[in-house]
């Protein structure tokens, strides 16, 4: 999650193959080699492929950059009739992504994924990364338009996954990384008005799991319990054991990345003591709390991963 490749030396070689990064996710067969790292020198258990939840917003009618060391931008012009209806087909780079990884390699499960409804409004409207989400709020209180988008980029969003779903993806997931900017009350209309819809829709269509990330306060975890999702994947700011106890989905993620910025010693311990405390009967997935920076270092996560790998319950 989050970019992971950048601590990798042999991504960052990869990548000066093609500086361009939305030409480099459009490049097949660099994304392919990319999406095979981690299963090759980690052994991870599943590969998720290499995109960007921005993709889907060029075809929109977006215009997406990405600039060394300033994170994306996003250039749209503000009116809600140029924002278009996409095909699945509008990006096949993805799929054929999925397809490649699924064909090169059959030992473990692959992840397709997007971003949410409410995630990407936040890039449209701020044109990046933004501190405070200030304009995507007030464009959500007082835009009129606020209903129209977000079931475009309901319907969009569900043509998108189910083209990945189609080339094979095995489980989706969907990145909900900035809700943690909104308040209760607002996370629970956005739940109730747009994502229960997407995940309804979205299991009609196609028969995979499906994994929902949020980043945000454990009280939206009350209206996430009633989303049609399969497993919860969360940041390392909430107490998973309540979690679990509150709601029978699965959950994914909580450990705090930087973990990997301490000692092995270190690192080793606090692993294990956060999978010891893990109830046996609650389905659980091991991750991150959320993404790896580019300086964490190598020889650490290959740690973990061994860790992890090797933890048996008692
Ligand atoms: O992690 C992986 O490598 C898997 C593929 C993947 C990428 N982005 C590749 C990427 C995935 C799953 C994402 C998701 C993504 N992208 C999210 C949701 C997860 C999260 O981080 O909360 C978000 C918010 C984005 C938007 C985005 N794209 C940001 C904020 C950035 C980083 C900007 C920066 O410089 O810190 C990107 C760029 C990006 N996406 C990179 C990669 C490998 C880095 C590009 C590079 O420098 O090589």
């Amino acid at each position: 999650m989050r970019q992971a490749g950048r601590y990798m030396k042999e991504y960052r070689e990869l990548r000066e193959k093609e500086r361009n990064f939305l030409g480099f996710c459009k490049n097949v067969e660099l994304a392919t080699k990319v999406s095979l790292l981690p299963l090759e020198l980690l052994k991870v258990d599943a590969i998720i492929i290499f995109s960007d939840i921005l993709v889907p917003l060029e075809p929109m009618g977006a215009k997406i950059e990405f600039l060394d060391g300033e994170g994306p931008k996003v250039y749209w012009d503000g009116d809600v009739k140029s924002l278009k209806r996409i095909s699945y087909r509008d990006t096949d780079f993805v799929n054929q992504v999925i397809r490649n990884v699924k064909t090169l390699q059959k030992e473990v499960p692959v992840i397709g994924f997007c971003g949410a409804p409410f995630t990407l409004l936040s890039y449209l409207v701020e044109g990046q990364s933004s501190r405070d989400l200030r304009n995507t709020k007030l464009f959500m209180w007082g835009n009129p338009n606020y209903p129209k988008i977000m079931s475009l980029m309901v319907e969009n969003l569900i043509e998108y996954l189910e083209g990945q779903a189609k080339a094979g993806a095995d489980v989706l997931q969907v990145f909900d990384s900035w809700a943690m900017y909104l308040s209760y009350e607002d996370y629970s209309c956005y739940a109730r008005d747009v994502l229960k819809p997407f995940f309804e829709e979205l299991k009609k269509r196609i028969n995979v799991p499906i994994i929902y990330f949020y980043r945000g306060s454990q009280s939206f975890l009350k209206e996430v319990d009633k989303l049609n999702v399969d497993a919860v994947s969360v940041d390392w700011t909430v107490d998973i054991i309540s979690c679990m106890s509150e709601s029978d989905k699965v959950f994914q993620g909580n450990l705090d990345p930087h973990v990997l910025y301490a000692s092995e010693e270190v690192l080793e311990e606090r692993v294990r003591s956060f999978l010891a405390k893990i109830p046996r009967k609650t389905g659980y997935i091991f991750n991150l709390g959320h993404g790896l920076m580019p300086d964490m270092d190598f020889k650490k996560v290959k740690l973990l991963v061994d860790i992890v790998k090797s933890f048996r319950v008692l």
